[in-house]
């Protein structure tokens, strides 16, 4: 049954005004955090683990957690209407169904589970890079316990993956080299952090639920479990490295570029991570969006348009992506994977 405003008990407010936030100082977290901010609607609370030196944003209400201990987590959530999950790939395995248990002990109806990647629909896929099916579980939990979630599928984000390393677009700043996939030429559907952030303070401006049965208006309740499709770009490598040669004034001769095999770089990528090395995960996760058969392209799901998100520009997210590079290097155990 759909729910409206109309039935809802007196004192109800239309809106998600409370929101919490995991990783709100981390990479795709800050963005989020700093547009839910700029909407001037909402109150956001970080729940950070009580000895982190992450540095959070201001504006955000800080709520020290331990992972071991639940109730810290259930007392951090508790009043919250929606929870967002922005988690380090490299966090324990469970550390992602413990805040969604305390979600559900603290009465949170609505969460937005780790993911920020590719289609969850496209399940080969999925498979292929292994995330598909950690994301389906860390959903069917949400489900299972009786709250409802909003996944965001963004593809990779464009300027964190340019600045990333060789393992990621093919691109080495420090070296000037480039490894091309293939030919170079297969497009994947990719998003910039800021538009990531901007698109989920978008849905969560939205009313939570439609006036009544004649209110048509985009709702909060109309993305629940469901993917929020957005895209920045349809890209190829051969088009990243135009960008980058203009944004860097740099010509042919000052890139190093090779070829390899989309197919060998994900198998070898492949034995690397059953071999117990993950620094072959990030190849073969990029190697595979980029085969020609079944590329990581869901822009024709993408939902721009619909949030009235702004148009942006492949050279100024290429100028962040490079400014990022530095950044990301003093990160070692998000270069090793
Ligand atoms: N589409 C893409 O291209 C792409 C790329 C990378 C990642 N992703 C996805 O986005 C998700 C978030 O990545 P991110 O880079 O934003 O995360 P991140 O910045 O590395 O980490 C986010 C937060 O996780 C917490 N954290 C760190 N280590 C932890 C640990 N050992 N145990 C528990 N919490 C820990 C920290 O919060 P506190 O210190 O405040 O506790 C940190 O600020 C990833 O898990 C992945 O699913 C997508």
């Amino acid at each position: 049954m759909p729910e409206y405003a109309k039935n809802q008990p007196a004192g109800f407010k239309n809106a998600v005004e409370r929101v919490a936030i995991v990783g709100a100082g981390g990479t795709v977290g800050s963005h989020i955090v700093d547009a839910l901010l700029k909407t001037g609607k909402h109150t956001l609370t970080a729940l950070s683990r009580k000895d982190s030196s992450n540095k959070l944003p201001e504006g955000v209400l800080v709520a020290p957690i331990d992972y071991d201990n639940e109730a810290t987590i259930i007392a951090a959530l508790k009043g919250q209407q929606f929870l967002i999950i922005t988690m380090a790939p490299n966090a324990p395995r469970d550390t992602h169904s413990k805040l969604v248990q305390a979600a559900a002990k603290a009465g949170v109806p609505y969460i937005m589970p780790n993911q920020y990647g590719a289609d969850i629909e496209n399940v080969k896929l999925g498979e292929e890079i292994m995330l598909g099916p950690v994301g389906k579980a860390q959903r069917d939990e949400i489900e299972r316990l009786g709250m409802q979630w909003i996944t965001v599928c963004c593809g990779f984000w464009y300027d964190y993956s340019l600045a990333g390393g060789e393992a990621r677009f093919g691109f080495d700043f420090d070296k000037r080299s480039l490894t091309i996939y293939d030919e170079g030429n297969i497009k994947n559907s990719v998003s910039t952090l800021s538009q990531v952030g901007c698109a989920v303070a978008k849905v969560l401006s939205l009313k939570e639920l439609p006036d009544d049965e004649n209110d048509k208006s985009l709702t909060v309740s109309g993305w629940l479990n469901k993917a929020l499709y957005i895209t920045s770009f349809v890209v190829s490598q051969n088009e990243m490295f135009e960008s980058v040669k203009r944004v860097m004034g740099t010509s042919d001769a000052d890139w190093t570029v090779t070829h390899e095999s989309t197919k060998k770089r994900y198998e070898d990528g492949l034995a690397l991570v059953k071999s117990g090395n993950m620094a072959g995960f990030g190849k073969l996760l990029y190697a595979r969006a980029f085969y020609p058969e079944d590329p990581g392209n869901c822009s024709d799901k993408a939902q721009n348009e619909l949030l009235g998100l702004s148009e942006e520009s492949l050279d100024e997210a290429t100028q962040v992506g490079i400014n990022m590079v530095k950044e990301l290097q003093r990160r070692p155990e998000r270069m090793a994977s």
